[in-house]
Order: structure tokens, then C-alpha cells, then sequence
């Protein structure tokens, strides 16, 4: 993991500027995921990045706590929040498993563009299902490869070895969608992306 944090860390100012490859998309995705939010939610996030994301939702929820485990990731967020009005936001260096938040303590948790990065996605599904109320949802975005894009399976881990990637888990989407429902959560949203390379966005619901 170690490596990878390095890598998230060298990489955040860049990542930080970089313009939303497909802006439509990820409204699409904004508006899906307001369907599920009410000014009650308290919300979690893994993998917040530059915290872009979370600062959107912020207005319409309760509360959120957006976390990432590169601590330059969590400074750029905390720079783009302390540039606006929200009270009801916290950024924290953390992993889904180092807070000490019990079980059905949230609403909703995301983790965008993060769970093909994970090693044991299976058990970030499990523990998101923990911290989630009954009738709360998990919303992902995850690059799920397929078709010809599989041979990148064999290419990419050696961009990872050089440190210009970072390491990527490969899942199917039936794999993906397997992890979910094997650990008691309901498909209730699909949008599948445009191009084969995009992330497959889903909302499960416990
Ligand atoms: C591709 S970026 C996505 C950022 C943001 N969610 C977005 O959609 O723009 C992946 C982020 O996940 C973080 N990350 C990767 N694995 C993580 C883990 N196991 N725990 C916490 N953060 C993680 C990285 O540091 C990076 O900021």
C-alpha cells in the first residue's frame, strides 16, 4: 500500500488540476446520486481525492466526511474547502478502516474511482456495509476492464512497477456486482460508461 500512497501523494497536484474527462457523465452521476440523498444523510466517503466531489454533495446532505489515505490528496481538499461557506464537511488522512465510526452509523458512502485500485475490494464492500444504516447505499464509480481492453492486465502492472500508475485491480463487472450482492446488498442503479475504458457507475443498497 505504501507504494501507492507515494504515488497518490506525487501525483495530487496534478490530479488536482486535471479537467473532468467527460463532464456529462459525471453530472449524470451528481444527479443519480442526489435521488439518494435528503438534508438528513450523513455520508462517507473513501478515496475523495482532491475532495471536488464531496464538496458538490455537500449542500444536500447533514454531514459528510470524505477521506483519502494520501495526505496531499486530503491538504488540496482542505485548501478547496477552507475557500468556501460549508460547516458541515471534514477531510481526514484516513482509510475506510481507521475511523472509529460503528456499524449503521451512515446513510450513504461513496467510493469513486477508487475500488479498481484496492487490492480486497470484497472487503471495503463488506465494511461499507457495515457503516451503512439499513436502507442506506454504497454509490461507486470502478473501471471495470472488458473485451479487448482485458489485455491491459498484461501492460499496466509493468506501468505500475515504474511508478507511473498506480497499481490497478482488475474485476469484471459480474465480479464487481457478485461482491456486492454476496454481502446482502440490492442493484438499484446502473449507468454503464460510454466508452469501455470508463467506470461503471452503481448504487447498491442495503
Ligand atoms: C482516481 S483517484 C479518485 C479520486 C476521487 N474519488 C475522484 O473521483 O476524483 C483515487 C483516489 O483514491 C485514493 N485511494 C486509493 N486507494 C485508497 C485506499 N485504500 N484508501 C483510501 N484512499 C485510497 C488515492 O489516494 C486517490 O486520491
Amino acid at each position: 500500500m505504501d507504494k501507492s500512497v507515494k504515488f497518490w501523494d506525487r501525483f495530487a497536484n496534478r490530479y488536482s488540476k486535471q479537467a473532468i474527462a467527460d463532464p456529462d457523465t459525471y453530472q449524470r452521476k451528481l444527479e443519480l446520486t442526489w435521488k439518494y440523498l435528503t438534508p438528513e444523510s450523513r455520508v462517507f466517503e473513501f478515496g475523495c481525492g482532491t475532495g471536488s466531489t464531496a464538496l458538490l454533495h455537500a449542500p444536500k446532505v447533514k454531514h459528510i466526511v470524505a477521506t483519502d489515505y494520501s495526505h496531499n490528496m486530503i491538504e488540496i481538499a482542505n485548501r478547496k474547502l477552507a475557500d468556501t461557506d460549508l460547516n458541515n464537511v471534514e477531510f481526514k488522512c484516513a482509510t475506510l478502516f481507521d475511523l472509529p465510526y460503528g456499524d449503521e452509523s451512515f446513510d450513504a458512502v461513496l467510493g469513486l474511482n477508487v475500488l479498481h485500485l484496492i487490492n480486497d475490494p470484497a472487503r471495503y464492500i463488506e465494511k461499507a456495509y457495515a457503516l451503512l444504516k439499513p436502507g442506506g447505499v454504497l454509490i461507486t464509480s470502478t473501471a471495470c476492464l472488458t473485451g479487448k481492453f482485458r489485455v491491459l492486465k498484461l501492460v499496466l502492472p509493468l506501468g505500475a512497477a515504474l511508478g507511473l500508475i498506480p497499481e490497478v485491480k482488475f474485476m469484471t463487472l459480474e465480479e464487481l456486482e457478485g461482491d456486492m450482492t454476496s454481502c446482502g446488498f440490492t442493484l438499484i442503479e446502473k449507468l454503464l460508461p460510454p466508452k469501455p475504458t470508463g467506470a461503471v457507475f452503481l448504487i447498491a443498497k442495503k
